[in-house]
């Protein structure tokens, strides 16, 4: 069988913002391995590769086998990132946020509305709870939370009610749901209308939003001093988190009333909006469309746990 196809989004941007030369990276979505695979030719001394998808990190420990001990793979979640990590110095984390094309592309792993298959969405096949078995606990006002969190918008009870009322196990069956539930005036040709209700149950089932939150302080305290932290984004949810936790440690940890000037940055945005992808990428891979690769250097040596809850509290209270 021919090998899975990932096309890796931003490779070129990834290499140049971390400088991969003699570096220690740890690689927290490793997927198949196409940018540590860049990083590693680019000369990094190690690739810490973790990934919670054991058939990813099979597939990309093979692909870069030729790499010998310079390539670590390793299965866990970003809450494992502390354990991993231990004591060692760590000069850049990258993460490529969300599914990859293996997970996306087969239809059995039932991430797609596009292809026929169980209703299931684990980034992890281990992992106790599928979006079928999710749907099954949950109650209309739940679901209609859920699907809010997960900015469907205004159609979120309408979705949850029919969801519940048909009560769906395979994508087909879900996304047909969906469709008859979208009013004729809502419906769009620029995006399926089960677009987001996906989006939304992949988020809860893989608790998307909840890992990246302890991902973004545990990355940035594993790093040295002058460290960098790479991570793509490809929807707001996940690109609005991101872009919040760099602007509280680009404030020192200070609150955002602060007054400009009486704090000091423990990490430095470059550059400050992050960038996309050029039009050639976005052609040749339609996946990369939505990518936003958000850079930033560590430094100082802070304890940015405290204000990140805070700001999470915070952010979670004004959705
Ligand atoms: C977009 S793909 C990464 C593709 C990779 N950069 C490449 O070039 O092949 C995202 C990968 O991250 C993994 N992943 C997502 N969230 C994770 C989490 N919280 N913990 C561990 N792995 C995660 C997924 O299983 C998936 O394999």
């Amino acid at each position: 069988m021919a090998e899975p196809i990932h096309l890796p989004v931003m490779v070129a941007e990834v290499v140049r913002a971390v400088e991969p030369q003699g570096r220690r990276v740890l690689d927290v979505t490793v997927g198949l391995g196409g940018h540590a695979a860049a990083l590693l030719d680019a000369g990094a001394a190690l690739v810490i590769g973790l990934d919670r998808d054991p058939e990813a990190l099979h597939l990309a420990a093979r692909r870069l086998e030729a790499f010998g001990d310079r390539f670590e793979p390793v299965r866990g979640t970003f809450r494992d990132l502390a354990r991993v990590v231990g004591a060692r110095r760590i000069d850049a984390v990258i993460a490529d946020l969300g599914v990859s094309s293996l997970q996306l592309d087969h239809a059995q792993r039932g991430f797609s509305f596009r292809l026929a298959g169980p209703l299931d969405m684990r980034m992890d096949p281990e992992a106790p709870t599928s979006a079928a078995s999710l749907l099954a606990s949950l109650d209309e006002d739940g679901l209609t939370e859920l699907l809010r969190r997960g900015e469907v918008g205004p159609l979120a009870r309408r979705y949850a009610r029919a969801i519940l009322a048909a009560m769906p196990t395979t994508t087909e069956q879900l996304a047909e749901v969906v469709v008859e539930a979208t009013p004729p005036s809502r419906r769009t040709t620029r995006r399926h209308p089960a677009t987001l209700v996906f989006q939304a149950l992949r988020l809860a089932v893989n608790d998307e939003l909840g890992q990246l939150t302890a991902l973004l302080p545990a990355a940035f305290e594993a790093l040295e001093v002058g460290g960098v932290l790479a991570v793509l984004t490809y929807h707001s949810l996940e690109d609005r988190l991101v872009k919040r936790f760099f602007e509280v440690a680009e404030r020192g940890g200070a609150p955002r009333t602060t007054p400009a000037g009486s704090w000091t940055s423990v990490l430095e945005r470059r550059p400050r909006r992050g960038v996309v992808p050029s039009d050639d990428e976005v052609a040749r891979n339609p996946r990369a469309r939505s990518a936003r690769l958000r850079v930033a250097r560590k430094l100082a040596v802070a304890d940015l746990a405290p204000a990140w809850e805070r700001e999470v509290h915070e952010w979670l209270a004004l959705r």
